[in-house]
C-alpha cells in the first residue's frame, strides 16, 4: 500500500477480532513510529506495550470511574457522560493490545509534537499491515497518575501522550469524508 492510499483510507477501528497481534508485528509498528521526524532529531519517545485484553477491560472500568469522579476537572468529557456511565462499554473496544507512546519530557524542545508524529506513523503502519488502530484519548489523564505510572513501570520523566489500541479489524470501514480543508492561498503581489 502506498503512503497516500494508507493516509486516505485509514480509519479509527473500534471493533476487533480475538486474534492477538504478534510481537514481531508490534515491533514493526514501533519501528515505523520511531522513524518520525523530531525536533533536532531528539527522538524523545518511549513505548509501553500491554498485550492483555482482560487487564485492558479492567483498566477501562477504572478509567471510567476516575473520569466520572473528576468530571469537573475535565469538562470536555461531560459530552461523553453516557459513555462513561455505561457499565458495559470498554473504552479500549476489547482490543488486546495497547501501545502507549510516552514523551521524554525535557528531551528536545517539542517532545509532545514529536510523539504525535510518531503516533500517526504507528497508526498508518498498522493500517498498511492490515491492522486497525485507534487513539484512546480517554485514557491519557489516568495513565499519567503517579500510581498508574508505577503500576506500568513508566518512569517519572515520561508523559503518556498517545494510548493507541491495535488489533485485527473485524470489518472493513468505509472511507470517512472529512471537511474540505480551509486554505489561505496567499497571493503576494
Ligand atoms: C487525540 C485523539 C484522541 C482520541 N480519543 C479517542 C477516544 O478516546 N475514543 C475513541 O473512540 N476515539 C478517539 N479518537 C479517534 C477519533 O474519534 C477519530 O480519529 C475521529 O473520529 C476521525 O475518525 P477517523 O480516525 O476514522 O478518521 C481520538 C483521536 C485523536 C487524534
Amino acid at each position: 500500500m502506498d503512503v497516500l492510499t494508507a493516509i486516505n483510507t485509514r480509519r479509527s477501528v473500534r471493533s476487533y477480532t480475538n486474534k492477538m497481534v504478534a510481537k514481531d508485528d508490534i515491533l514493526v509498528l514501533i519501528n515505523a513510529a520511531s522513524q518520525a521526524p523530531s525536533a533536532s532529531n531528539s527522538q524523545p519517545w518511549s513505548f509501553v506495550v500491554i498485550q492483555d485484553g482482560a487487564y485492558l477491560r479492567e483498566l477501562s472500568q477504572r478509567i471510567k470511574a476516575f473520569l466520572l469522579e473528576h468530571l469537573e476537572d475535565f469538562p470536555y468529557f461531560k459530552q461523553y457522560l453516557g459513555w462513561l456511565q455505561n457499565e458495559s462499554l470498554n473504552i479500549f473496544y476489547d482490543a488486546s493490545t495497547l501501545v502507549i507512546i510516552c514523551a521524554k519530557i525535557g528531551q528536545g524542545i517539542y517532545p509532545l509534537e514529536d510523539c504525535n508524529l510518531a503516533a500517526e506513523n504507528l497508526m498508518l503502519a498498522a493500517h498498511a499491515k492490515g491492522l486497525g488502530a485507534c487513539w484512546i484519548g480517554f485514557a491519557r489523564e489516568f495513565l499519567n497518575l503517579p500510581d498508574m505510572k508505577q503500576e506500568l513501570g513508566i518512569a517519572d520523566n515520561l508523559y503518556a501522550v498517545a494510548p493507541i489500541i491495535i488489533g485485527y479489524p473485524d470489518k472493513e470501514l468505509a472511507v470517512l469524508n472529512k471537511k474540505q480543508p480551509e486554505i489561505n492561498w496567499v497571493q503576494l503581489k
